[in-house]
């Protein structure tokens, strides 16, 4: 064996090793993981996991890995509640949780238009979710959700696209306490302060797919 292809070998042995013990994301999705309190996925958030809208059941293709994996780690640690989410993810070993948000975080998303590229409709709701209202200390949506609420980084999920019963579902969780697991309570307040039809328009102003009556 020449030196070189000792090398190749040798490095090709490193590269599989991981691979042949890591859990494996796709399956995890479309099967479950290896406890069967763990379900796939794919049976409730859909054969791209682009969610059931109908049902309320989100999005999470595309989504950032790092804040899926929060998601499910929050379930675990009681500062998420949700009756079908919460022992799924305590089935779900630590392993499997990043494998499988890796995994859905690659996944493609619908493209989402950039609502400062666009005429822009002068009701309340688009002010809202624009500009916020500063007379009740709410930031605009876009400001930390990203323009059309596309999502930013890592930690600011998308809200564009989402079904609208389920983005109803988050504000009304902040609301009631059952979800408390937003860094620096960046969303309680928010959530807090805007009305129940407020709560209401802004989640089917986001859930529109693309605002396709303006064109970039
Ligand atoms: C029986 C139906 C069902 C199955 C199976 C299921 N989910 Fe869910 N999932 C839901 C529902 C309902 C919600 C919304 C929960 C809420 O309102 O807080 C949700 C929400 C989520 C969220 C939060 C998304 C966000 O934007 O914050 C993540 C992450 C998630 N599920 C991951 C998974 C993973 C990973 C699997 C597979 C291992 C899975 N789910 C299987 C029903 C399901
Ligand atoms: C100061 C920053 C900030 C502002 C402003 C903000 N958000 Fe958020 N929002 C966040 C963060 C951070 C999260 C993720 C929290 C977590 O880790 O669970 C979030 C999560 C959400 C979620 C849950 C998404 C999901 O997939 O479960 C909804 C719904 C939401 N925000 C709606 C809104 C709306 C509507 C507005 C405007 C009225 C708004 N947010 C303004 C920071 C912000």
């Amino acid at each position: 064996m020449t030196p070189l292809s000792r090398v190749v070998i040798g490095s090709l042995l490193i590269l599989a090793w991981p691979t042949a013990h890591a859990a494996d994301g796709q399956k995890i999705f479309t099967q479950g993981g290896a406890n069967p309190a763990a379900m796939a996925c794919i049976g409730c958030h859909g054969p791209d996991g682009k969610g059931i809208a109908a049902a309320g059941f989100p999005r999470l293709a595309g989504l950032p890995a790092g804040y899926l994996s929060k998601q499910l780690q929050d379930w675990r640690n009681g500062t998420r509640k949700q009756p079908v989410m919460e022992p799924l993810a305590k089935a779900l070993s630590d392993d499997e949780i990043k494998a499988v948000s890796a995994y859905l975080a690659s996944l493609p998303a619908e493209p989402v238009a950039d609502l400062r590229r666009q005429q822009i409709a002068d009701d309340p709701t688009t002010r809202l979710a624009l500009y916020g209202d500063w007379g009740r200390q709410i930031p605009g949506c876009v400001q930390c959700h990203g323009p059309g609420g596309s999502g930013v980084g890592e930690h600011f999920p998308p809200l564009a696209g989402q079904p609208a019963a389920y983005l109803v579902a988050q504000l009304n969780a902040w609301r009631d306490g059952s979800r408390s697991n937003d860094p620096n309570q960046l969303m309680v307040g928010v959530a807090k302060a805007m009305t129940d039809d407020e709560v209401k328009a802004i989640a089917a102003f986001f859930a529109r797919p693309a605002h396709p009556e303006v064109t970039p």
